[in-house]
């Protein structure tokens, strides 16, 4: 039996984002003054077109060429972004000698961004090994952004996830962090319904991938925590169904800067993330939405680890009494309860809650496990350790 190397006592951190964001209507206000501090020459960095459809591209582009900037475009950013593109935004950045990068859309423009942002100083000129290295990527160019989506909280991070789908590989490396960001909640208006219930379930999937912990003593946190993860339930049913409710749009987008920070689990440790580890397979695969991904794998997983290892059985059932309101004194039943009420909700939101509903069969499952194996030894650490076998059941059941 493989056992977590866990303690029990809130566990050091340290607090150091060094971000400066701007959150509320109207903060495109300061972009030239954010901008200007490093330089005339600007990458444009955005994705599919979103930004043109909404009418955040003229606003941008006029108030940069008010201001004397020059713009070099990077557009095309994929969901799931490549790595092929950020090869094309790191030459394009040396080839006009770019002072600083600006991503405009959602998390996935601006993962690609972070990754450009240091594929400018990149001394080789694979820059898939780079993502691979992403640990020692220590030389950056300076990056901006406007968030468009509330999803990823990579706003509030240094994190990137770059898919290599050659390889069939999906990775998250640690580039750099932003200088400014930029979350104006009405930019988040037109994000579709399908993007909307997805990138909420990406906010919950990273608190839960850290309120399951075996720190149960970080007061301040779990808080923090319940509070992030009934915000969401609150809000997103309201964004559904007024896209252009202010309060509930706001609500989502600071939650989800605060989620992925870090700063909502100081105290706790580390875990393995294994739904993220899990969906990065799927992702890497099938190219599905990473929100879609957490959502199906997120309920089956603790009902998988609830059976290998009935220690967390509590903290479950306090995640179905804090979290859902769940009255039933029987833990086991409480937590039952909770990972019914987590999965009901999803669906109440629109998400299709099957491998197969978004085209997914058995045909990898042993493919994606055997990565995991071999990427994330991690798993073997994770707050109820995952083999291979157990990642494969975990798999089948979400079928
Ligand atoms: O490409 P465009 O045309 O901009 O359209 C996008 C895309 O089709 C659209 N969209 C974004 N803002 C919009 C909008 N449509 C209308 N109105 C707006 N305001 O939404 C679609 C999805 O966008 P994307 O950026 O892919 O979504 P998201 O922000 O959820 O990012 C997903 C990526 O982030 C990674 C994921 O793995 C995935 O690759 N993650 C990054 C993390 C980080 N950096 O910390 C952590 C996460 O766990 C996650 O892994
Ligand atoms: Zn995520």
């Amino acid at each position: 039996m493989i056992v977590a190397e866990q303690g029990t006592d809130m566990d050091n951190f340290v607090h150091d984002i060094p971000t400066k964001y701007y959150f509320g209507k109207g903060g495109i206000e300061h972009l030239p003054e954010a901008l200007k501090q490093y330089g005339k020459t600007v990458l444009l960095t955005y994705g599919g077109g979103s930004i043109k459809r909404m009418g955040l591209y003229d606003t941008v582009v006029k108030m940069l060429t008010e201001h004397d900037f020059t713009i070099i475009e990077c557009s095309g950013v994929e969901p799931n972004p490549r790595i092929e593109t950020v090869a094309r935004g790191a030459a394009l950045c040396r080839r006009h000698h770019v002072d600083v990068v600006l991503s405009v859309g959602g998390g996935s423009t601006l993962d690609c961004a972070k990754a450009i942002a240091c594929g400018a100083y990149y001394e080789g000129t694979d820059f898939w090994q780079m993502v691979l290295d992403g640990e020692e990527c220590r030389k950056a160019l300076p990056l901006v952004d406007i968030i468009t989506l509330a999803a990823t909280g990579s706003e509030f991070n240094s994190g990137g996830v770059i898919t290599n789908l050659a390889t069939k590989q999906k990775i998250g490396a640690s580039f750099t962090f932003p200088q400014v960001s930029i979350a104006d909640p009405t930019y988040t208006f037109t994000v579709p319904a399908y993007q909307t219930a997805a990138g909420s379930a990406d906010i919950m999937s990273h608190i839960m991938e850290c309120y399951f912990n075996r720190v149960t003593n970080a007061d301040l946190s779990d808080a923090m925590e319940e509070g992030i993860l009934k915000s969401v339930i609150r809000n997103l049913p309201i964004a559904l169904e007024n896209p252009q409710d202010y309060e509930a749009r706001a609500n989502l987008l600071w939650d989800s800067s605060i989620a992925c920070s870090g700063l909502a689990a100081y105290g706790q440790r580390h875990t393995g993330w294994s739904c993220h580890a899990l969906e990065h397979e799927l992702s890497a695969f099938y190219d599905i939405t990473h929100g879609v991904g957490l959502a199906i794998l997120t309920p089956r997983w603790l009902e998988y680890i609830l059976t290998k290892d009935s220690t967390v059985m509590p903290r479950i059932a306090q995640f179905a009494r804090n979290v859902w309101g769940i009255e039933e004194a029987d833990d086991e039943k409480a937590a039952r309860m909770g990972i019914r009420a987590l999965h009901d909700f999803f669906k109440a939101m629109g998400i299709p809650m099957t491998l197969t509903e978004v085209g997914i069969d058995d045909l990898h499952f042993e493919d994606m496990a055997r990565d995991l194996d071999v990427m994330r030894g991690g798993l073997l650490k994770a707050y109820v350790p995952l083999t291979h076998d157990d990642v494969v059941a975990i798999y089948r059941m979400c079928l």
